[in-house]
């Protein structure tokens, strides 16, 4: 996402939506469990329920059958953190700009809102956090050193991936510049040397997809194919969400808040009426979603609403809530025979 006219697109939904502060209704509009269950019989996704406090948590419960314990992850996405410093002096005025663009419903700045966001973490110990792209706004070096202490309060596994802000720099944004000399900075958060990494657990594994240009290298592909033979329910993190197969209504919300491209595509989206897959990344997409899947689900982020939509008749893709608006998403599967 790019500048102001998506803060205020983004800013116009929410007062249209809510009227004022934050309500979740709307999400549910989609409601997907009947879809769901009377398809699979094997997968419920529970309605979202609406904020606590001081963070705005919509969490989401699958039923995995053969699932021993119950697994949980706590997801969040753009943050748009933009702390700058003097060691990028020539990226200071912009970075005070976006600093001020990106602040929550109760004016936090967005580095107060992932402090809060990591000591939600903390105090709710889940299995795993994943962080899907966007953390930072900008390559800074602040940024950067910031995100990375949170991150080394926590004795929670966490998985980073990196969106199409995190590398941007100034006016280098997927420039040659960017691959060289700002991408590399996010090594000190997370291993970006091949676009995807995975972290294996006793029943599931979770793996995240660098798509930051639209596309997953094949390094990505591999790893996806491996871990679904692996026998384990599979949960799949990309930074820009994929087309759901059932349902427009991603589709349509995108376009209105993002504009939308030749043929009406939409700008922000991956699939057939969106950014077009490129081979490698069809195959990807083909993986998640073929019959025999052991994916349940697919965290999401990019467009800055929370949304969740169903990408065939057995995957659920939950699409989050701006991490700079406090908001997280908290996933939990949970075994057949347990009640929550
Ligand atoms: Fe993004």
């Amino acid at each position: 996402m790019r500048g102001r006219r998506g803060l205020i697109a983004l800013i116009a939904m929410l007062a249209t939506v809510s009227g004022c502060g934050f309500n979740n209704d709307y999400v549910v509009k989609t409601d997907l469990s009947s879809k769901l269950g009377a398809k699979t019989g094997a997968i419920k996704v529970e309605k979202t329920i609406p904020a606590p406090d001081d963070i705005t948590v919509h969490e989401e419960v699958i039923t995995i059958p053969g699932l021993t314990e119950e697994f949980e992850i706590v997801f969040t996405a753009d943050n748009h953190i933009s702390l700058c410093d003097d060691r990028d002096s020539a990226v200071l005025e912009k970075a005070a700009k976006r600093y001020e663009y990106f602040k929550s419903f109760d004016d936090s700045y967005a580095d107060e809102s992932f402090e809060t966001v990591i000591k939600y973490v903390e105090s709710e110990n889940p299995n795993l956090f994943v962080l899907g792209g966007d953390v930072v706004d900008s390559a800074m070096y602040a940024g950067i050193e910031f995100v990375s202490g949170e991150l080394s309060k926590l004795e929670v596994p966490y998985l980073y991936g990196i969106g199409n802000h995190d590398f941007e720099y100034g006016d280098e944004y997927y420039s040659a510049t960017a691959f060289s000399e700002y991408l590399p900075r996010l090594s000190q958060i997370s291993d970006i040397s091949n676009g995807v990494r995975s972290i294996e657990f006793d029943e599931v594994v979770v793996l995240i997809a660098d798509d930051y240009c639209n596309k997953v290298t094949p390094a990505a592909l591999a790893e996806l194919q491996r871990v679904c033979s692996l026998g384990k329910t599979v949960i799949v993190s990309v930074h820009v969400p994929i087309e759901p197969g059932l349902g427009d209504s991603l589709w349509e919300m995108s376009k209105a808040i993002w504009g939308q491209g030749a043929d009406a595509r939409s700008r922000v989206l991956l699939g057939s009426n969106s950014c077009t897959p490129d081979e490698t990344t069809q195959a990807f997409i083909d993986e998640i979603l073929k019959a025999d899947s052991p994916v349940k689900a697919v965290l999401a982020g990019h467009v800055h609403f929370y949304h969740k939509d169903m990408l065939n008749d057995k995957v659920v893709q939950f699409v989050a809530g701006p991490g700079f608006n406090k908001e997280v998403t908290k996933l939990i599967l949970k075994p057949e025979n347990i009640q929550k």
